[in-house]
């Protein structure tokens, strides 16, 4: 082991990219201090990048990709891992997860459990879908986050009513995916993913009067241990997806047992530190630091 100075001088670059300062990236930056590194803070809103160039000033960089905004994300990872910098998550991660309808056939594809979904591309297939898939469904937009515009259907009448009001927004609205109602204790589980190990999780009870268990509603946080099954389960998920840092939302269905229903690729984690004290920040500096040398 070197010094403190010479792991900065050998070590690539580090850069954190973000279009919000969190928690998280606070804690990333101060973490990545502690270690001796000195990370580059980038506002992807006042990032331009010359896709042209041959010499770029972040092409032997390791950039942690922050950007909540899945299109700045997405768009970004692009632009810099295409110049040749070393991004995590890289784009095939961030333009999978972004989006619910991807992931969910990225992971049926690697075998790993979701709920039944369905998707269709007019009013009336999607009111044909939904008699398939059956009542209660749940419709989600395939790019969202913090349970925005998640909307439970309990029957026909409450479906067309909202349906119909999709016909009136922007055109990904009328992308429409539908997911069987996973019948659950009231909580689902997060767990962190860091390179090949999952580090964390938590169990996040939904707050009182919401069916939704997103810690932006209000949720609760309790430390939930990772067994076998759930390591296993989680580690498929975020292979499914190629990831690298990932936030893995599983649900313990009665009748299937745990399936997974996200793969989140710029994970907040404030919470389970919180609740878990595992040093999640220093752990995904630690990773990127050993990967980037790669
Ligand atoms: N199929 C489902 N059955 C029951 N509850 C669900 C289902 N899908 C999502 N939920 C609940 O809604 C929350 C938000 O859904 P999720 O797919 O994670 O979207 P978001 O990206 O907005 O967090 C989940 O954390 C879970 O509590
Ligand atoms: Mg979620």
């Amino acid at each position: 082991m070197g010094s403190v100075t010479d792991q900065v001088k050998s070590s690539p670059h580090l850069a954190i990219l973000y279009d919000q300062i969190r928690w998280e990236e606070k804690a990333l930056y101060e973490a990545a201090k502690k270690r001796g590194f000195d990370p580059v803070n980038i506002d992807c809103k006042s990032l331009f990048v010359d896709l042209n160039k041959t010499e770029f000033q972040y092409k032997d960089f390791t950039i942690i990709q922050r950007c909540v905004s899945y299109f700045k994300n997405i768009h970004s990872t692009a632009a810099l891992e295409g110049l040749g910098a070393n991004v995590f998550n890289p784009l095939t991660t961030n333009s999978v997860c972004g989006n619910k309808l991807y992931t969910h056939m990225m992971l049926r594809k690697a075998g790993v459990r979701t709920p039944k979904a369905i998707t269709a591309f007019s009013e009336s297939s999607a009111i044909a879908a939904l008699d398939q898939l059956g009542y209660p469904a749940i419709i989600k937009p395939t790019i969202g986050s913090w349970g925005r515009l998640i909307a439970v259907l309990n029957d026909k009448e409450a479906a067309k009513g909202v349906i119909e009001h999709r016909a009136h927004m922007f055109p990904l609205y009328q992308v429409y995916y539908f997911e069987e109602f996973v019948d659950r204790p009231p909580r689902d589980i997060r767990a962190i993913i860091v390179g090949e190990r999952v580090v964390a999780a938590i169990y996040r009870y939904s707050a009182i009067g919401e069916w939704k268990t997103n810690m932006a509603l209000g949720a609760r946080a309790e430390n939930c241990p990772v067994t076998k099954e759930l390591e296993d389960v989680c580690l498929e998920a975020s292979r499914a997806v190629n990831g690298k840092i990932v936030g893995v939302d599983l649900m313990e269905s009665k009748k299937d047992g745990l399936v997974v229903h996200e793969v989140n690729n710029t994970t907040e984690f404030k919470n389970t530190v919180k609740v878990t004290e595992v040093d999640i920040p220093g752990q995904i500096i630690e990773f990127v630091h050993e990967a980037g040398n790669h």
